[in-house]
């Protein structure tokens, strides 16, 4: 059986849809939800949708993900710009990742600027809002397929 694509959200991403709409628009991460397992259906796989305020919870899903999963697409929220540990989590495992990001993170603040996911990362998609999810997802399905 086909392995599901996770997709993983980091710290406050559950307030999506009240938190700063201007920046992060108005769906939730419910509609976030729905759209992706609607976009994976299409190309074939289902997804395993989580996501968590705590780093460390994020580092034991990429650890889960390298056994259980076939591919992940990660927002890790401001941990992007901070974790160490999630890049390394991410170096660790054997799926592709694809980082993805709602806002387009080098045109905001400077300590936005560095991700250290990215130099992990297979690929980044930053900047087009629930989008960036679903190109995230298809990254993730081509690079399967390559
Ligand atoms: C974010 C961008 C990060 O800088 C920020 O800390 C977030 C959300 C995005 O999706 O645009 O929490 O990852």
């Amino acid at each position: 059986m086909t392995k599901p694509i996770y997709i993983l959200n980091g710290p406050n991403l559950n307030l999506l849809g009240q938190r700063e709409p201007e920046v992060y628009g108005h769906l939730t991460l419910d509609d976030i939800q729905q759209r992706c397992a609607a976009k994976a259906k299409d190309l074939g796989f289902e997804i395993e949708f989580r996501q968590s305020n705590h780093e460390g919870v994020l580092i034991d899903w990429l650890h889960d993900a390298n056994v259980n999963a076939s591919a992940v697409v990660i927002n890790p929220g401001a941990y992007t710009h901070t974790s160490v540990a999630l890049h390394d989590a991410v170096r660790a495992i054997e799926p592709p990742v694809i980082e993805v990001h709602l806002s387009q993170t080098a045109a905001r603040e400077d300590f936005r600027h560095h991700s250290y996911i990215a130099a992990a990362a297979k690929g980044t998609i930053s900047g087009f809002g629930l989008a960036s999810y679903l190109l995230g997802i298809e990254a993730a399905v081509q690079s399967l397929n390559t």
